[in-house]
């Protein structure tokens, strides 16, 4: 097992995955920080240096990004600066306090035109503009800091404390009966609690490296809209398939970008558990009333 020295600075605290990231550490009794962008812009050069001086951390998990995938394609400037030099930033300050980073990463690297899962090493082309600027980020992470980082790549997150695709269902049922949903894209549908125990575990193996984690089976949105209506017991709203030309949104994405997992199950001995199953325990503990949004 791999020991970071205390404390381990989380950034982007208060995300979806930042929450959960922080529930996940605290109970395992570590030493956490967790930081967000009003006390810790990762932007700021300065500031990170700052403040990574003032904490020298052993481990860095930065789970800030910006991630509102359409408002990319109109907001370039500021996605390029928090999910390019915002991990270069970070990289640099973590050799200068001798820390690892861990930085999350998305399957909007790829393109989804393989025909096949992606693999770590597979190229990355990414289509948009939040998969540009996460690409780079990643390859700011690695030319910064070359021996100690890890790279983790997820995708299709649903969680408590974030604005996800399962609350967007749910609401839509309330004044429906019935839906369009996308029929072509392929993906791992991911619970973001189950992905903070899974980042524990690849910590405190120390793995080095770029590595995919996501929960278990794949579905396109047409597919997980269907099993959140059926887990849900709400049976009056029909689900019809659309296309992503249809959808027309403005960022384009990726196709067949799942993810290949096996460098994962290799690590830590078996896979995550199979979306169904964690969809269906994130409906179990999500509160009855209201969709519990962020934002
Ligand atoms: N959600 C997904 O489906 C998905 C899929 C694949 C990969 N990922 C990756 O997983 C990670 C976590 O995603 P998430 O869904 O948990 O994101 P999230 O809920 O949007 O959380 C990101 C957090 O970062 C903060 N932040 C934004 N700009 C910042 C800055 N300049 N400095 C410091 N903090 C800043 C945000 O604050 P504000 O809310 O105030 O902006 C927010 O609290 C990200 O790296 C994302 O790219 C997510």
């Amino acid at each position: 097992m791999k020991h970071f020295r205390d404390p381990w600075l989380v950034i982007g605290a208060r995300g979806m995955l930042g929450t959960d990231l922080m529930v996940t550490l605290n109970q395992a009794d570590i030493d956490a920080v967790g930081l967000d962008v009003d006390d810790l812009d990762i932007t700021q050069d300065g500031l990170v240096q700052r403040v990574m001086d003032r904490y020298r951390p052993g481990l860095v998990i930065n789970v800030a990004a910006f991630t509102d995938v359409d408002a990319c394609e109109t907001r370039q400037e500021e996605v390029f600066r928090v999910n390019a030099r915002g991990p270069e930033n970070l990289a640099r300050a973590c050799r200068f306090t001798d820390s690892f980073l861990l930085h999350m990463s998305t399957d909007y690297v790829f393109d989804g035109r393989l025909g096949r899962q992606c693999h770590e090493d597979d190229p990355m082309r990414p289509l948009g503009t939040y998969g540009k600027s996460k690409a780079i980020g990643e390859q700011l992470v690695r030319a910064n800091l070359p021996d100690s980082h890890c790279i983790l790549r997820t995708q299709w997150l649903f969680g408590l404390h974030g604005k996800n695709f399962v609350e967007a269902i749910l609401a839509l049922a309330e004044t429906r009966d019935h839906l369009k949903v996308v029929n072509d894209q392929h993906g791992r549908p991911t619970y973001s609690l189950d992905l903070a125990k899974a980042i524990l575990e690849i910590c405190e193996r120390g793995f080095v490296g770029v590595l995919h984690v996501a929960n278990d089976g794949e579905a396109t949105w047409h597919d997980f809209a269907r099993k959140i209506l059926e887990l849900s017991k709400i049976d009056h709203v029909r689900v019809e398939s659309q296309t992503t030309e249809e959808l027309a949104r403005p960022a384009p994405r990726p196709a067949y970008s799942v993810l290949n997992i096996s460098r994962f199950v290799e690590l830590v001995g078996s896979p995550l558990r199979h979306w169904e199953e964690a969809l269906a325990a994130y409906l179990d503990s999500r509160p009855r009333k209201g969709h519990g949004f962020k934002r």
